[in-house]
C-alpha cells in the first residue's frame, strides 16, 4: 500500500514537472495503459504506417541470415515488447531461443500475452517482466550460460532524446556483456509526406491513441484531463530531425493535478512523444561509445532498417 503510494507520488511528480516546462510535455510511456497497447496494435495495421510492415518483411526476408549473427543458446531480451507480435518471427523460426524475457510497464498486458506464449511455445522459458525499463531493473538468472541478445524493435529507440538513447545504450552494453548482442528496428530518414502521414492516420487511431494518453493519467493519478478539447497534430521538425506528436489545445481551460491547477491557453499544444529518424551514418555515431554496428538489412525503398550490433570491447 505504502509503495503504491511512493509510486503514484513520483507519477504526480513526474506529470507535474512536465506540465510546469514549455512546452508542456507529458511523458509517451503512459500511453500505455491495455486501451493504449491495443490502439498501437491498431496503429500498426493502418495503410499510412509503413513502419510495421516493412520491419515484418525485413525481419522475414532475413531470418536465417540473423539467426547466424544471433548464435546458439540465446536468451532473447525484449524491452516494450507489446504484443511480441514481430517476437513470433524470431520465435518460430530460431531454435536457439531457449528463454524469452519480454518487458513492460502495461503489466495486465504483459502478463495476458506471456500467457498466450507458454502455450505457443512450449519448448521455451517465457519469463515477462512487467516494469519501467528506464529505471533500474534486474533480470532474471535462469540461464546464466546463455548469450543475452536485446531485441528492440518497432524503432522504440526513436522516442528517446539524445541523452537517454545514451544511456539506454550504456545500460543495455552491461546487459548483454562481451558475448552478447542488439537486434534492433531503427527507422531512416525519408520524405516529409510520407513521415507525417504515418502519424495522422485518416482513421483518426493515433489521434486516439495520442488522447488516451490523458484518459490514461486521469485514472492513474486523479488529473482532471478533457481530451475532448484537445485535438491530434504530429508533425516533422527538420533541425530535431523528428516527428513530434502534440496535443493542442481548442479553448483555454484548466486541468488540475493532485493540488496544482494549469492554465492551457487556446492554441498552446502539449508536448506528448518524438520519434527520431536516423540516417544509417547517424545512428552508428550515436552507438559508436558500446557498440559497432555488424550488419544492417533493408528494404528496397529504404525506408527502415534492422541492424546487429555487437559490443566494443
Ligand atoms: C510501440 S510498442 C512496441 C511493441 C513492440 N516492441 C513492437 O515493436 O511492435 C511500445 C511498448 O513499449 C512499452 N513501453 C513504453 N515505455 C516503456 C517503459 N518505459 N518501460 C517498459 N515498457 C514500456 C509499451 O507499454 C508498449 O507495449
Amino acid at each position: 500500500m505504502e509503495e503504491t503510494l511512493t509510486k503514484t507520488n513520483t507519477i504526480i511528480e513526474e506529470i507535474v514537472t512536465g506540465m510546469k516546462s514549455t512546452p508542456k510535455q507529458l511523458p509517451s510511456k503512459y500511453f500505455y495503459d491495455e486501451k493504449g497497447s491495443q490502439l498501437f496494435d491498431e496503429i500498426t495495421r493502418l495503410e499510412e504506417y509503413y513502419p510495421t510492415r516493412t520491419e515484418r518483411k525485413i525481419l522475414e526476408s532475413n531470418l536465417e541470415d540473423m539467426a547466424d549473427k544471433l548464435g546458439a543458446n540465446v536468451e532473447l531480451i525484449e524491452p516494450g515488447s507489446g504484443s511480441s507480435e514481430k517476437t513470433r518471427i524470431l520465435l518460430d523460426r530460431m531454435d536457439s531461443i531457449k528463454c524469452y524475457v519480454p518487458i513492460d510497464i502495461s503489466g495486465d498486458y504483459l502478463f495476458k500475452v506471456a500467457d498466450q506464449l507458454r502455450e505457443e511455445y512450449p519448448n521455451i522459458d517465457i519469463e515477462p517482466l512487467a516494469t519501467d525499463y528506464t529505471r533500474p531493473f534486474e533480470l532474471p538468472d535462469t540461464h546464466p550460460d546463455a548469450r543475452r541478445i536485446v531485441f528492440f524493435p518497432g524503432s522504440t529507440i526513436g522516442n528517446f532524446k539524445l541523452n537517454t538513447v545514451q544511456r539506454f545504450f550504456s545500460v543495455i552494453a552491461d546487459i548483454v556483456g562481451k558475448k552478447g548482442g542488439v537486434l534492433i528496428g531503427v527507422d531512416l530518414k525519408k520524405d516529409i509526406e510520407i513521415l507525417e502521414a504515418a502519424y495522422n492516420d485518416s482513421k483518426g487511431i493515433t489521434a486516439a491513441f495520442n488522447k488516451n494518453l490523458l484518459i490514461h493519467l486521469n485514472r492513474k493519478i486523479g488529473a482532471d484531463f478533457n481530451p475532448d478539447l484537445f485535438e491530434h497534430k504530429a508533425l516533422w521538425v527538420e533541425e530535431r530531425g523528428r516527428i513530434e506528436m502534440r496535443l493542442y489545445a481548442k479553448t483555454t481551460h484548466q486541468v488540475k493535478i493532485d493540488d496544482h491547477t494549469f492554465t492551457v491557453e487556446k492554441g498552446e499544444y502539449i508536448h506528448t512523444e518524438n520519434s527520431h529518424k536516423y540516417t544509417l551514418e547517424e545512428f552508428s555515431g550515436i552507438v559508436s561509445p558500446w557498440f559497432d554496428v555488424q550488419q544492417v538489412w533493408t528494404d528496397t525503398n529504404k525506408l527502415f532498417s534492422v541492424q546487429y550490433l555487437v559490443p566494443r570491447i
